[in-house]
């Protein structure tokens, strides 16, 4: 019999089982700084493939002036603005120092397969591990944005992501796992710390990073004796996962440097003609890269921030966990190399403000001499006028929904050759570091460039 469509109340039973008493992540919480007990739930984490199907994606209201036209004239590329992007040194072995790879050019005709009914579900699938196991990399969905999944015990397959994203070969890449069964086999140890996160978290946004085993290839750690291990929530990449029987590492499915994707149509727009297949699995319902936490040491610490923050890690562990501020300058040594200041930035500059009305907005502009008229505006509190900038995009005010739709957001801007991005500041709580974090380094790209 085919398998059921995500969010179907027979996929439901499958995934459940095959999930084999983990805590399913419709039932997952985030527990709030003030939580001692991690049985008690503030907010519910909405990454479920249920979810997923069931709540539509919101998408950030949109209050348009100028015809796109108008801000196109305008393009800018990310090199013009700062220049090319900085590698940096690797960790681990000479072998891993070598320089940014270029991506390969064109050599696919990219079929990108949906997975809206049983039926196509299953050949998606089918198609995907066919490609996988013949050792090329394809797209998926996860829940937090798409993966360019390959074969993590295959080095010439690894190596191909590297080539088509045109990643340096210093920063290493998350392995996927669809158990914690898998996740043991990749790892030398297996703490009480990353037992209780990857009972309360996982499947879900977390990723841990610990010793690795022999089994794990060093081209996967970029030469790194710790490997970054991650049991992803989309039923798509776990029924990937679950037919391969091998662990799947993956990057965000961009070029390196570019927004990561959160819908099928952004990894289109990068990668088609360098992969052979792309997977459909919809918009990404977490919307932000996973948060990245070192169990290799204590105190564990947070390498990347995410929308599993530093309190409902310590609400979970009992142990304090490091917050990552201060890690992603661009001198000194970083525990992560993927933590570069500039990393998750749209071509547009990107300027962070706080205003009180249009008026006060746009003498701010006039004085830092951006044209509104080039300008993307993207606000979740205090409304600009739409009339005064190419666009306003209205965001919602709430973190796990904002984040949901930032990428996606950011995305439409680079399409419609937007120079500048004016983002309204975001509050300083907790559940927003993640967010926090991508729009910082998104800015970082103008303040940093010269560091870089
Ligand atoms: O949500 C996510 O994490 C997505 C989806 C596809 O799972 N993946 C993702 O991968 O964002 P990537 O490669 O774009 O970012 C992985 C981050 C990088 O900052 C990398 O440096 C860090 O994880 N990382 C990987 N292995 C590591 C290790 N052994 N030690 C420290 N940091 C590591
Ligand atoms: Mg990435």
């Amino acid at each position: 019999m085919p398998p059921s469509p995500p969010g179907s109340a027979s996929r439901r039973g499958t995934l459940s089982k095959a999930l084999s008493g983990a805590p399913s992540s419709a039932q997952k919480i985030y527990a709030t700084p003030n939580q001692s007990d991690n049985v008690h739930c503030a907010k519910r984490l909405v990454n479920s493939d249920i979810l997923l199907r069931h709540f539509p994606q919101p998408i950030p209201r949109v209050l348009s002036k100028a015809p796109v036209k108008a801000i196109l004239e305008n393009t800018v590329t990310q090199d013009e603005v700062s220049g090319p992007s900085k590698v940096e040194p690797a960790q681990g072995s000479a072998e891993h120092t070598n320089s940014k790879i270029e991506p390969v050019g064109s050599a696919f005709q990219t079929q990108i397969l949906p997975t809206d009914t049983p039926e196509r579900f299953r050949v998606a699938v089918e198609v995907a591990v066919r490609h996988l196991r013949a050792g090329e990399p394809v797209a998926l969905p996860t829940e937090t944005v798409y993966g360019l999944a390959a074969n993590a015990l295959d080095p010439q397959a690894v190596l191909k992501v590297y080539q088509v994203k045109g990643r340096p070969r210093s920063n290493p890449l998350i392995v996927h796992v669809a158990s914690i069964k898998m996740a043991q086999a990749a790892v030398k140890t297996w703490p009480p710390t990353a037992e209780q996160l990857a009972r309360a978290f996982w499947p879900g946004p977390l990723t841990l990073v610990l010793p690795k085993s022999a089994l794990i290839p060093e081209v996967v750690t970029a030469g790194a004796s710790t490997v970054a291990i991650r049991w992803p929530a989309h039923p798509v990449i776990q029924a990937v996962i679950r037919e391969c029987g091998f662990p799947l590492a993956a990057p965000s499915a961009n070029l390196a440097n570019r927004v990561s994707p959160t819908e099928a149509s952004h990894v289109q727009a990068q990668l088609y003609g360098r992969i052979p297949l792309i997977v459909d699995g919809g918009p990404c319902a977490i919307g932000i890269e996973s948060t990245v936490v070192d169990l290799s040491s204590l105190p564990a610490r947070i390498l990347r921030p995410g929308m599993i923050h530093s309190a409902a890690l310590t609400a979970v562990t009992g142990q304090p966990v490091i917050d990552h501020q201060g890690e992603f300058t661009s001198a000194g040594p970083r525990a992560s190399p993927g933590l570069f200041p500039k990393h998750y930035a749209p071509n547009a500059l990107v300027y962070v403000l706080q205003w009180l009305d249009t008026v006060d907005l746009r003498r701010q502009l006039v004085q830092r001499s951006i044209p509104t008229q080039q300008t993307c505006v993207l606000a979740h509190e205090r409304i600009p006028d739409p009339s005064c900038f190419a666009q306003v995009c209205v965001l919602p005010h709430e973190p796990a929904a904002y984040a949901r739709v930032l990428y996606t957001t950011w995305h439409r801007c680079d399409q419609l050759g937007a120079r500048f991005i004016i983002m309204e500041s975001v509050p300083t709580d907790p559940e927003w570091a993640g967010i926090a974090d991508r729009i910082r380094r998104a800015q970082a790209m103008e303040t940093n460039s010269a560091a870089m």
